[in-house]
């Protein structure tokens, strides 16, 4: 290799480093010098107060929200590391009719390593490669090993699953261990950031799984995973359909509207304050100085498709808001022509995930079956100081 070539090779790899601390950008603005943004702030509207008016418009004010969101909200997506991937032997279990697979990742960058591990279940019968949902396992213990039997709610609509345990890819609640581990003090994301970084890097290893359509990857997770499933969708354009269940504050819940006893930002930043940007607890008592709300991380998902799985009982989420966030995130599904790729779904109950609303909501994206009318049904009134602006027509 000649020596410019080389040269070059390093720039690449140190600019893809620096983007948290990148010593070219100016340093955003703190909390206190922002504008004040009582109402959802407007998608179609730059920065600088001109208006999206084109698809292409759209594009540059995406990049501009991904920004926003990363400087102050979430912290910078850590870069993609070098990855190993090992595959154990794939097993049958007959009677479930679920083939069972482990992958073993291994991520590096320079003299650090981590691993991660992922179970990877697909129909045994299956004729071609199927879709494939990556779903974290959500237990405060050692992960649980996966039953053939609990994959086949799936396999037998089709879908295969890769499972895995995203404290893998960041402890919950800290800055160590990890991709931290990985990288350092060069990174400056939260743990919320930090695990979507892990479904893409689950996801780097099923693109190349044979059995598995990785073009139809959906992203979902509960709670705390659902804020990381949608935190991952929206940073990932590989990603057909993100299903954040329940995702509360930090996921699909706005911080500016609060309608009864919901997690507001100075909660979840005075709770969890390794789940976000090291400073975003200064918008704690400047909530209408971020310059973004939760829908606008949901846009960054369109025009893909993404479902809003809620509970009316489930108050600490505010499901109230989410049907805010909804409709204000909608508007830009419309001006992309995509205003069937987004829906809602609202059960009447409290902190309980649905398997079958992800997997219906799975049939529509890929296989055009209608959906029940229960999806898209708004529980509460339309909340006319949640945004003034609407699609440029
Ligand atoms: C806490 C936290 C929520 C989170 C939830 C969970 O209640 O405040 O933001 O969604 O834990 O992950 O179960």
């Amino acid at each position: 290799m000649r020596p410019a070539r080389v040269f070059a090779l390093l720039l690449v790899a140190a600019v893809g480093l620096c983007s948290a601390a990148d010593g070219d950008k100016p340093k955003p603005k703190p909390a206190g010098e922002l504008p004040e943004i009582k109402e959802l702030p407007n998608p179609f509207t730059f920065g600088d107060g001109t208006a999206v008016r084109t698809k292409e418009d759209w594009a540059k004010r995406r990049d501009e929200i991904k920004n926003l969101c990363q400087d102050y909200e979430y912290g910078h997506l850590p870069p993609k590391p070098k990855m190993t991937v090992t595959r154990g032997d794939a097993s049958t279990d007959e009677a479930a009719k679920v083939t069972m697979q482990q992958l073993t990742l291994k991520l590096e960058h320079e003299t650090n390593a981590i691993t991660m591990r992922v179970t990877v279940a697909w129909p045994s019968e299956a004729k071609a490669a199927v879709p494939v949902l990556l779903q974290p396992s959500f237990s405060f213990g050692p992960p649980k090993a996966p039953s053939a039997k609990s994959f086949a709610t799936f396999t037998k609509r089709g879908i295969a699953v890769a499972q895995f345990s995203l404290t893998d890819a960041a402890p919950d609640n800290k800055r160590t261990g990890g991709v931290y581990k990985l990288y350092g003090d060069k990174i400056d994301c939260g743990n919320l950031m930090a695990w979507g970084w892990g479904f893409h890097r689950v996801l780097d290893a099923l693109e190349g799984v044979k059995e598995i359509d990785a073009k139809k990857a959906i992203v979902t997770g509960h709670s705390r995973y659902g804020k990381a499933a949608l935190v991952a969708g929206a940073f990932d354009e590989r990603i057909a359909l993100t299903v954040p269940s329940h995702s509360g504050a930090g996921g699909s819940a706005p911080y500016r509207l609060i309608y009864a006893k919901n997690e507001e930002l100075k909660n979840i930043s005075g709770a969890f304050p390794n789940w976000s940007h090291p400073d975003f607890k200064q918008f704690n008592d400047k909530v209408a100085r971020l310059p973004v709300d939760q829908h606008l991380l949901m846009a960054l998902v369109a025009p893909r498709a993404l479902l809003q799985p809620e509970g009316t009982q489930d108050t600490w989420t505010n499901p109230e808001g989410v049907q805010q966030t909804f409709a204000a995130a909608k508007q830009v599904y419309e001006f992309l022509g995509a205003a069937d790729r987004i829906n809602i779904r609202y059960r009447p109950v409290g902190h309980i995930p649905s398997n079958d609303d992800l997997l219906d909501y799975a049939d529509f994206v890929f296989n055009k079956k209608p959906l029940s009318e229960a999806f898209g049904k708004f529980e509460y009134k339309e909340d006319k100081k949640a945004f003034s602006w609407g699609a440029p027509k």
